[in-house]
């Protein structure tokens, strides 16, 4: 049965979503069928699609009391929007229906896990929100909330925990038919852990065990968990909140980390042995997995960053969008990600220059983040656009001498680009949009470490209108950002300051 609340977020959506024309969002990153999005909820395949819910506030472009939006996709690359799945429409989540995973039962039904939120009047006057986890069960269209919700509480989490700050259920199934869920959970010190819970029948939760505990680093809360196996070792996947920058691996606030250490799945142990972050751009938060039908791991991440989301227009009809979804891989100890191949059905009219030399001018070299010079540099005919998937391959020309720095200029114009500058030297790529047609002062710039020390790099470039993702060193780092720019900059320059060569090959998007 659904609410009227639910019933007054579809009709909004079916009826405002035409007040956004297609070519004013991104061709293949899903965003809200109107309003704001945050988080990926509840990725999934079930009967024959994708399925992917979101954060989703319809009503304005800012965060406000969460409803889960719907989409489905048959390749994860073109989607089709569903009537919104859940609204805040119960006492135990009148305050938001916050994120959450999906499952299959056993019966063919499939189950949404949720955090439930409810502002609570406390002895001392204070409203606090109180977070409980419940589920909702539906054909892949109409979910109906649980009779039994909210059906894990606070008064099951162990000594050290809150009730306060216990959210983000991931659900998964066991090869014995039991079912785990992992829960984020912040202790009163500020430390965050992840709580792990079993059930028989995925709606009657006991705790069985603290799963990973940040021990005082890697930020307070641990938002969004995520876990899987992969190559044999357990994977954990996690947004932290409060970060401390720490080198060029993680910046400080919200951050993305990938746990990777042994899973003893008879006990449900997992023993971290590495840590690292998971994106190195601007924007990527939240992430969640899904196992497709042909064994793939991929995921997907909210393409924003917490800090800077209000930054932009309230008048804006949207905000808010999802990250390219992203095969992920076990390489020598990291997390490596490439784009879904399922891109590239949609590449066209190919480019390709071989053995071109970047001739280098220290004159002319674009600095990350310095204006000027935009009409300078190496531009290729037929190199353009904002819908493209580019690889590039450079190299020193210079056997005797290390070039200082390469840049490519993409959504260039005579007053914008966005750069991606690579100092091999320090083997530091450098990603910056402060002249992404930006008006808010925010960070706009970001520093990954890559393996790289000779000069050579690889890259991968995806634009989606508003978005660059920039798979490094064949998927070992990646670099995401939303950008700004009038879709009327599509200029793509070159620029070095010693003489570089350039391999390339350019496609664009066609969907
Ligand atoms: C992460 C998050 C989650 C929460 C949701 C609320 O971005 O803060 O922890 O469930 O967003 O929208």
């Amino acid at each position: 049965m659904s609410s009227q609340i639910l019933h007054n977020a579809r009709q909004y959506e079916e009826t405002y979503e035409k007040d956004i024309r297609p070519e004013d969002r991104p061709a293949f990153h899903l965003t809200p069928r109107v309003g704001w999005m945050n988080d990926p909820n509840g990725f999934s395949f079930y009967q024959g699609k994708y399925h992917l819910f979101y954060q989703y506030y319809p009503y304005a472009s800012h965060w406000d009391s969460m409803h889960w939006g719907h989409a489905v996709s048959e390749d994860l690359l073109c989607w089709e929007y569903l009537p919104a799945a859940m609204a805040p429409d119960q006492d135990y989540d009148k305050d938001g229906v916050f994120s959450g995973s999906a499952i299959t039962l056993e019966d063919g039904r499939q189950l949404l896990v949720y955090t439930g939120v409810e502002k609570q009047l406390q002895s001392d006057g204070q409203y606090k929100e109180i977070q409980v986890q419940c589920g909702a069960i539906g054909d892949g269209l109409d979910y109906q909330k649980l009779e039994a919700n909210p059906v894990i509480k606070g008064d099951t989490v162990p000594e050290g925990s809150s009730i306060y700050d216990f959210r983000d259920p991931k659900v998964w199934q066991k090869p014995d038919g039991t079912y785990r869920l992992l829960v984020g959970n912040r202790a009163p010190d500020g430390t965050g852990h992840l709580l792990l819970y079993k059930s028989e029948d995925a709606c009657s939760w006991e705790f069985q065990k603290v799963f990973a505990k940040n021990e005082g680093r890697l930020g307070s809360m641990w938002e969004c968990p995520d876990f899987f196996e992969l190559d044999g070792k357990g994977i954990v996947l996690i947004s932290p909140q409060d970060m401390l920058p720490q080198g060029l691996e993680y910046h400080g606030g919200n951050g993305t980390v990938c746990l990777i250490g042994s899973y003893d799945a008879d006990t449900d142990t997992f023993t971290e042995e590495t840590n690292q972050a998971v994106d190195y751009g601007l924007d990527f938060y939240a992430m969640q997995t899904v196992l497709t039908p042909d064994g793939r791991r991929v995921m997907i991440g909210w393409m924003q960053n917490w800090e800077t989301s209000k930054a932009h227009s309230d008048q804006d009809r949207w905000f808010g969008q999802m990250s390219l979804p992203r095969e992920v891989s076990l390489k020598n100890g990291r997390l490596y990600q490439q784009p879904i191949r399922e891109l590239e059905q949609y590449r066209g009219n190919k480019v390709e220059y071989k053995d071109v030399l970047v001739k280098g001018s220290r004159a002319i070299s674009s600095e990350p983040g310095v204006a000027g010079e935009n009409s300078l540099g190496v531009t290729l005919e037929g190199v353009e656009g904002r819908l493209i998937d580019l690889e590039v391959e450079i190299s020193g020309a210079d056997a005797d001498t290390l070039y200082d720095r390469f840049t490519v200029s993409l959504a260039a114009d005579n007053c914008c680009h966005t750069d991606i500058c690579f100092r091999p030297k320090e083997s530091v790529v450098t990603l910056d949009r402060t002249f992404s047609g930006s008006r808010y002062d925010v960070v706009h710039q970001r520093q990954a470490k890559v393996a790289s020390t000779d000069g050579t790099l690889k890259m991968r470039i995806i634009m989606d209108r508003f978005s660059l993702e920039v798979f490094l060193e064949d998927g070992r780092e990646v670099m995401s950002a939303v950008i700004y720019t009038d879709m009327a900059a599509e200029g793509i320059r070159f620029t070095a300051d010693q003489d570089v060569r350039l391999q390339m090959t350019k496609y664009d998007l066609e969907l």
